[in-house]
């Protein structure tokens, strides 16, 4: 029944704007750029999001603990990590538009209009001719136009990232000029010299003097490193283990574009695993597996995520992946897997002067831990549910004619809402009087919402429109014989069932043990 249209990004941002999700920040002002505000409901599924991350990672692994640490850090910390020197976009302006933007997102976009567009519809008339029977990546591996085409986009990204590995800025503008990039705004070539614009905001402390500087951290790691003798010394813990956070992080996003793809504040899900220097190939490897497996349990489709490997590495990481969600405006990262050695407990060591080893328990000899992490951006996946979970099919109308019908299907114990109570009148005082009986029975164990408001079929609509996985319905019958029905929202089937049973099935069917079984 889902009807071949394919969800655009403006689909969703008006999706959570209308019903609540997620609204522009400071929006009566005109709306700051690149910063979100969740609503009633987008807060509900960001809080599902996160329990389900921190089950998964701290309270299914006796070896994960967790830690909450401030936002603002020794401006020490963020000289030892590299960000102060190095934590830069490479920026260039258009003379004639005075627009600014990030010259490797130029090239990116490039790649994507010009050139993997071309390669898509190919694929996709390959689809519509031979249908089921056409295999993707056979006519990927084979046919010559699109193999060129791979080999240019190959061709240009190996040139753009050794000249930004390099720092070599005067080749990244070079690439933009012989590519022929036009600014988007302006259409014109005028370009000014790409140059490097440090991403991290910062403030002032208590003295507020220029020396008082503070940053507003840009990732939640190094509140992890810096305490990670402290939790060593008290969690009672042995290597390999791992720390774990959920925390806010800013970034000073030149290009804010792609709504919370990309913010200037915005959350990180964190985890750092410290092993013995040799053995971080294997955890590396276990955790690639395990993050896809927390990806796949919630129905996302395989076709939809893949892996990135890094081919070249940053300076500490001897091995780096993204795992990639095919947003509406493409495959795109959405966590990063890291092997970042022993490069950032050193830095601090060397910086703070203070030990930061353990002792291995065989030889006796104390060692820097070498770290795996795992970081996923909660918004970024809160995009990349709303982006899965979003369809449109039909359902029928009080008429029974089929009608259009925009649906959330999420995890159930993802949604916001997991049941709505609705007494099919509200003119019936014993309906909405036993209605709201139910309603406050039930609201001890999960999130529910009464509602006697419009027609029925509305109020369906609404709920599917929230993703509420269930709606039970309080009717005639109900007074009778003490039943409800209780409805499906992706299959739209109704069943009838004993009003004891509400509670006890529902809680049953939205339960995140569910997701968290499938690891
Ligand atoms: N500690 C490693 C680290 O911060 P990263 O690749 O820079 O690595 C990790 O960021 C994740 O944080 C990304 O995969 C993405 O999901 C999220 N993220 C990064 N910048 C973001 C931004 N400006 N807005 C939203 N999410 C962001």
């Amino acid at each position: 029944m889902t009807k071949d249209k394919v969800t655009e990004l403006q689909d969703i941002v008006s999706h959570c704007k209308k019903l609540g999700f997620i609204y522009q920040s400071s929006e009566v002002y005109g709306g700051l750029s690149a910063v979100y505000d969740y609503g009633p409901y987008g807060v509900l599924l960001k809080n599902n999001l996160k329990e389900y991350w921190w089950k998964a990672m701290v309270q299914m692994h006796e070896n994960i603990v967790g830690l909450d640490a401030a936002i603002f850090m020794d401006p020490k910390t963020w000289k030892a990590s590299g960000h102060v020197d190095a934590f830069n976009d490479p920026l260039i302006d258009n003379k004639d538009s005075k627009k600014r933007y990030r010259a490797d997102q130029l090239i990116e976009d490039y790649i994507q209009n010009k050139i993997q567009k071309k390669i898509d519809k190919d694929v996709a008339k390959g689809q519509k001719r031979f249908g089921e029977s056409f295999d993707k990546v056979q006519f990927l591996s084979t046919d010559k136009r699109s193999l060129d085409r791979q080999a240019k986009i190959d061709s240009i990204l190996n040139r753009m990232n050794k000249a930004l590995n390099a720092g070599d800025l005067a080749d990244v503008k070079q690439l933009i000029i012989d590519l022929d990039i036009v600014c988007p705004h302006s259409g014109s070539k005028n370009w000014t010299d790409v140059r490097q614009f440090n991403l991290m905001f910062s403030t002032q402390g208590g003295g507020a003097t220029s020396d008082d500087v503070l940053y507003l951290r840009p990732e939640t790691a190094q509140g992890i490193f810096v305490n990670f003798l402290n939790v060593w010394n008290t969690s009672r813990q042995k290597i390999p283990f791992g720390i774990a956070q959920i925390g806010k992080a800013f970034r000073n996003e030149i290009v804010a574009r792609q709504f919370i793809f990309r913010m200037r504040e915005f959350e990180q899900m964190e985890m750092q695993f410290f092993v013995k220097p040799g053995e971080q190939k294997q955890f590396y490897d276990y955790w690639k597996a395990f993050r896809m497996r927390w990806h796949l349990a919630l129905g996302t489709p395989q076709d939809n995520l893949r892996f990135h490997e890094h081919e070249t590495l940053a300076h500490y990481a001897d091995a780096a992946l993204d795992i990639e969600y095919n947003f509406p405006f493409g495959f795109k990262e959405l966590e990063g897997i890291h092997s970042r050695t022993d490069f950032d407990l050193k830095a601090h060591q060397d910086l703070s002067g203070k030990k930061l080893q353990v002792q291995d328990v065989e030889s006796k000899e104390s060692y820097v831990p070498f770290v795996v992490e795992t970081s996923i951006g909660c918004d970024r996946m809160f995009l990349a549910i709303l982006s899965q979970a979003y369809q449109i099919d039909e359902a029928p109308d009080a008429k029974g004619v089929m009608k259009e019908r925009v649906v959330l299907k999420l995890p159930p114990a993802l949604a916001p809402v997991k049941c709505a109570v609705l007494p099919v009148v509200r003119v019936n005082e014993a309906l909405t009087q036993k209605a709201r009986a139910i309603f406050n029975e039930i609201k001890y164990s999960f999130n529910c919402q009464y509602d006697e408001k419009d027609a029925i079929g509305r109020r369906y609509r609404r709920q599917d429109q929230l993703g509420t996985p269930y709606c039970i319905t309080i009717d005639e019958q109900t007074i009778e014989d003490n039943t409800v029905t209780i409805r499906e929202r992706d299959s739209m089937q109704q069943e009838r069932i004993d009003v004891t049973m509400v509670e006890k099935i529902v809680s049953e069917r939205v339960d995140i043990r569910n997701l968290l079984k499938q690891l």
